[in-house]
């Protein structure tokens, strides 16, 4: 079994190689590589071929491909088969992926905007959060923050919200006293487990399963389909809606490869996001209901209803903390808290609230 493991994590540098190698015995481009005279486009993500990334990312593929299929071929690597987020990052920066879908936890390390999304009960609802990250005009300002890093954010994906989940049931934050939490590996993250009184232990994605099944871990934070489509439920049967952070994954692209673009072709790279977003955010209600079902009545998982308020709490002096320490959040957070006031004051309740909303119309 060891064994297996240590074949197992190899094999993405190893494939990278062989696809990597498998291209350039083709031909290499400038800044990417050819097949049949078409470039390839690399997409890399975390989740299985089921999972609504995977199926918004294939509305991508369609896409491009309907429109400049002549020219660009997009190929779709799911299950972090070219490497865990942080490394598929850093392929991407490099230029030897074109795209990958990370959450936005991954990208503080190259911009500390990326924060923002970390700090937990930031959005009070799935609606002000979806309307927040569906304002095109404003998120573009942050998906340019990584330019530095030779990174461009396209869209965004909905992630759900995270919770704790684990071998023992969580019902208030004395419960996490002493336990050892798997997080994304994420600064804003681990600090806010320790502020939840938990040990926290960043690793990636792909590791989580084995990590609770052998012990090395107490549990865990995420969405409901990390119980099935990343069987986490097998091993952890006690899922606490403690509600703690939206946070989303977003389709990052290689800089330069985005600039090398023609306005016309990146246009269509643009629209292709946004469409593969739209079938993401359909496909996501879906999938958590079958998720929670599945984890349910197959798994023999127990959701747990917890008091948010106690958990809450716990964090309050960390939100403070995370503002004064990092200016590139300010800005984001007062939109959103100014956000949360309008809805608060004037509520618009008939699921048409957008960001700004007031009833007098929208404040920018
Ligand atoms: C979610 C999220 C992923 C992330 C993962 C994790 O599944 O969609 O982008 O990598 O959580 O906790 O690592």
């Amino acid at each position: 079994m060891e064994k297996a493991k240590k074949c197992l994590k190899i094999e993405p540098v190893l494939l990278l190689a062989v696809i990597l190698t498998g291209f350039c015995l083709v031909g290499c481009s400038r800044a990417g590589s050819m097949s049949s005279g078409k470039r390839i486009v690399r997409v890399s993500h975390g989740q299985s071929e089921e999972h609504p990334e995977h199926l918004g990312l294939l509305a991508f593929k369609d896409y491009v491909e309907e429109r400049l299929g002549d020219k660009y071929e997009v190929q779709i690597y799911p299950n972090e088969i070219l490497g865990a987020a942080q490394k598929a990052i850093e392929l991407t920066q490099t230029g030897a992926i074109d795209f990958v879908v990370a959450g936005t936890a991954n990208l503080e390390t190259f911009d500390k905007t990326y924060e923002i999304f970390s700090m937990p009960y930031l959005f009070p609802s799935e609606e002000q959060y979806q309307a927040f990250m569906n304002d095109r005009e404003y998120m573009e300002t942050v998906y340019e923050a990584t330019k530095d890093s030779g990174l461009r954010v396209m869209t965004w994906y909905n992630a759900g919200t995270r919770n704790f989940y684990g071998k023992k049931p969580i019902r208030t934050p004395k419960d996490l006293k002493g336990m050892k939490i798997r997080v994304q590996q994420s600064p804003a993250s681990v600090a806010m487990v320790k502020a939840f009184g938990a040990a926290a232990s960043p690793m990636g994605f792909g590791e989580v399963y084995t990590a609770i099944q052998q012990g090395v871990i107490d549990g865990a934070e995420n969405n409901e389909l990390a119980l099935t489509n990343n069987k986490h439920g097998e091993v952890a049967k006690y899922f606490s809606y403690d509600m703690h952070q939206m946070v989303p994954d977003m389709l990052i692209g290689n800089w330069k490869f985005l600039e090398g673009l023609s306005p016309e072709e990146f246009q269509v790279f643009k629209e292709a996001a946004i469409r593969s977003t739209e079938v993401e955010l359909k496909e996501w209600e879906q999938a958590v209901e079958a998720a929670k079902k599945t984890a349910k009545e197959q798994m023999g998982v127990t959701f747990i209803q917890v008091n948010t308020g106690e958990f809450q709490q716990k964090v309050i002096g960390l939100q403070q903390e995370m503002i004064e320490k990092n200016p590139k959040i300010r800005d984001i957070y007062e939109r959103v808290m100014m956000a949360r006031k309008w809805s608060e004051e004037e509520p618009v309740t008939d699921g048409t609230w957008q960001v700004g909303q007031t009833k007098k119309g929208v404040i920018r």
